[in-house]
Formats: structure tokens, sequence, C-alpha cells
């Protein structure tokens, strides 16, 4: 098992990441004395439940805990209002009060869902996130908690961060292949913003890595949250260096938006995106090719797309960038690179250079 701990501004939070840690919950809990007058409520979804979620339910109750359990639907549509409101209920049915804890055992759907009913649970109370998706090692650090409005994503959400977050690797064995894949594409990111020997690190234990090898993924895991919390605890609110989390993020988002969700998932998105800003960096920054030929080597080497093989309309994509709010006075704002493993943010990039790099990830 590897510890490391985020340092925000209310509490420090420590990350466990490990093999069979949920079968150590109960002891994780009481060395954290959480002890068992305190409600705990599982928030799961439909996938999850009769994989990880009754057994643990099962075990915390034999442990001594009041356990309730919610599941919902599986998958980016339930993340909404109208779901919220009846996880509100099971809450309130379960008689979850202010000193109870909201245990949110999922990928990212769920740990959005169920922190920001954490968050606003009789006006917020702790939870501790259970990731199970490779994804989650990104969405479970940073206390950005969201649902989603019919007119945008993340629209509805709050910052609060959880209790602890207690990563079993064991569960990545039954994610589907997609998914994994979807998650690197977030892992390599973090390597492309802060550290060169990390990406290349990933390059290396490819194989160990796409067998879901147990000590390859903690590692992965490891530095994946280690470099997030690092740029989280100097600026936990974005007003700065925050927003270089977004690197590959600005055509990624685009990409979503105009396809509905329905084509890409997040991962294979942002690693569009990610390749697009390479380009976009060598004609803005003048960052070396090799970096744009590099970035898409390790991409694809995951089997993560660099291109769109669907012709989408450039218009559109910019109008959704507009939308985004990476656009100020008509200059975009993007997180481009100036090296491997290193970024900064730009705010003055002309909509043509944008409209060329566009013009070159989707074919017309
Ligand atoms: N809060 C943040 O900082 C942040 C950051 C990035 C992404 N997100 C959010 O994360 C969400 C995407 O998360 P995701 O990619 O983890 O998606 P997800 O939670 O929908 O999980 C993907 C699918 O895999 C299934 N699944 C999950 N774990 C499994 C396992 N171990 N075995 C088998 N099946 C499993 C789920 O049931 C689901 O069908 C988006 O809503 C996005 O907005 C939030
Ligand atoms: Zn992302």
């Amino acid at each position: 098992m590897k510890t490391l701990t985020v340092y925000v501004k209310d509490q420090p939070y420590p990350i466990y990441i490990g093999e069979g840690l949920l079968e150590q919950l109960p002891a994780l809990l009481r060395e954290y004395q959480i002890e068992t007058d305190r409600k705990l409520m599982i928030v799961t979804d439909s996938n999850l439940a009769p994989l990880y979620g009754e057994k643990l339910k099962n075990r915390l109750v034999r442990a001594g805990y009041a356990t309730g359990f919610a599941i919902m639907e599986a998958g980016e549509k339930s993340k909404n209002l109208h779901v919220f409101e009846q996880l509100v209920g099971e809450c309130l049915r379960f008689g979850l009060d202010r000193q109870s804890i909201i245990l949110a055992l999922g990928g990212g759907v769920v740990g959005d869902m169920a922190g920001f009913l954490a968050a606003s649970y009789m006006r917020g109370i702790p939870f501790i996130q259970l990731p199970t998706t490779l994804l989650a090692h990104d969405s479970s650090v940073g206390g950005k908690v969201a649902v989603n409005h019919p007119l945008g994503k993340n629209y509805i959400g709050a910052f609060h961060q959880p209790l602890m977050v207690v990563f079993d690797v064991r569960c990545l064995k039954t994610l589907p292949l997609r998914q994994w894949r979807s998650g690197m594409a977030e892992v390599i990111k973090h390597g492309f913003i802060w550290d060169e020997s990390f990406a290349k690190w990933l390059d290396d234990h490819r194989n160990e890595l796409f067998a879901v090898d147990s000590e390859a993924a903690v590692e992965a895991i490891y530095r994946g949250c280690e470099i997030k919390a690092a740029v989280v605890a100097q600026d936990e609110r974005e007003t700065g260096i925050r927003a270089i989390l977004n690197y590959g993020h600005t055509i990624g988002h685009a990409l979503e938006a105009v396809s509905r969700y329905q084509v890409y998932t997040h991962g294979e998105a942002v690693s569009i995106g990610m390749a697009g800003a390479a380009r976009l960096s060598a004609k803005v920054l003048g960052t070396g090719l090799d970096v744009v030929h590099y970035t898409e080597q390790l991409l694809e080497a995951f089997e993560l797309p660099v291109a769109s093989t669907r012709s989408w309309s450039v218009p559109a994509m910019l109008d959704a960038m507009k939308r985004d709010k990476k656009v100020k006075q008509d200059k975009y704002v993007f997180v481009l690179a100036k090296a491997l493993g290193e970024v900064k943010i730009v705010s003055d990039i002309p909509e043509t250079e944008i409209r060329d790099v566009l013009g070159e990830l989707v074919p017309n």
C-alpha cells in the first residue's frame, strides 16, 4: 500500500492506494477514529452494487456500523438533480445526521454525485471516496463535486474535500478495457503537464499497465494523484495554476459537446485534445515538433485517439469553446506545452490558429 497526503486548507487528508483495501476499510475507519455510533451511507451505481457494494455493506455491518445503501443507475445520464433528490430521500429515510459519513463507491460519476450530496446534505457532511475507475484517480482528488444541468455539464456543484480516499486497485480488474484506456489519458496528462520522467515511465511500463498489474497500477495512480494534489494544494479554488489540469480539455470538451457526449469517452476526447494542444503549442509557442510527435506516440501506444475519424463542424467546436468560458474578448485561453512535462496558460490565442489545428484534427 502507498499513502500520500493532500494538503488542502480545511483539513489535509490521506489517499491510500493498494490491493484489497476495501477489505481493510473497517480497520482504516477505526484507525481514523470513526466509531460505530456514526451511520454510514454507501452510494454506488447499478454496475458496482453487485460487484463490490453489497460485500462492502455486509463487511461494514459486521464491523458494527449501521450502513445504508443507495444505488443510482450507472452512467453520466444519472448525474442530475432528479437523482440527487432521490438520494437525499434515501439519506433522510435512513436517518443520516451531520455526524454520518457518505461513502462514494464508484467512478467519477458516483464520486461527483455522492460528493455533491455530501456537500449539501444538512449543509454538508463528511464523505469518503472509494474510487473504482482509473479516471477516478483524477476526480477523487481536488474536491470538485457536481451534477449536470440540461444546459451543460457540472453546472451545479461545490468544492467539498473528502475525509480520505481509499483506492483499492483490485477493482480495476473488472473495469472494461475502454474505460481503462480512457482513464490512462488523464494519467498521461499528469505526466505531460508536470513530469516528463513520469510520461516516460508510463511508456516503459505499458505492458504491466495493460495487464492491470497491481504494482504498476499502484505506482501510476500514486504519481497521478501526487501531481494533481501538488497542483491543487497551490490553488484549491482554481484562481490560477490549477487551470493547467485542463490541458487537452478545451478541445476535448468541445468534441464532447458537438458529439453530444455520445461518441467519445471523456478520456478519448481529452486525448485528441492533448494532441491538438501540442500542435497548437508548436504554432503559437514554437515548441519543438518532437513534443508533438512524442505526445501522439505515447497516446497511440495506449490505444488512444490523436485525431477524430468522424467529421465535426469547426465553427460548432469554436462555439462550444466560447460557451465553455475559454474565451476572453475573442481571444482563446489554452493550456499549451512549452516542453514535455511543462505547460503554461496562454490567454491571447487568435481564432485562426485554432481553426487550423481543428482542421487538422477532424476530417472535412
Ligand atoms: N470532480 C472532478 O475533478 C472530475 C475530474 C474528472 C472527471 N470527473 C467526472 O467523472 C465522470 C467520469 O468518470 P468515470 O470515467 O469514472 O465514469 P463512470 O463513473 O461512469 O464509470 C464508467 C463505467 O464503468 C463502470 N465501472 C466503474 N468501475 C468499475 C469497475 N471497477 N468494474 C466494472 N465496471 C466499473 C461504471 O458503472 C460505469 O458504467 C464524469 O462525470 C466527469 O465529469 C470529475
Ligand atoms: Zn478530465
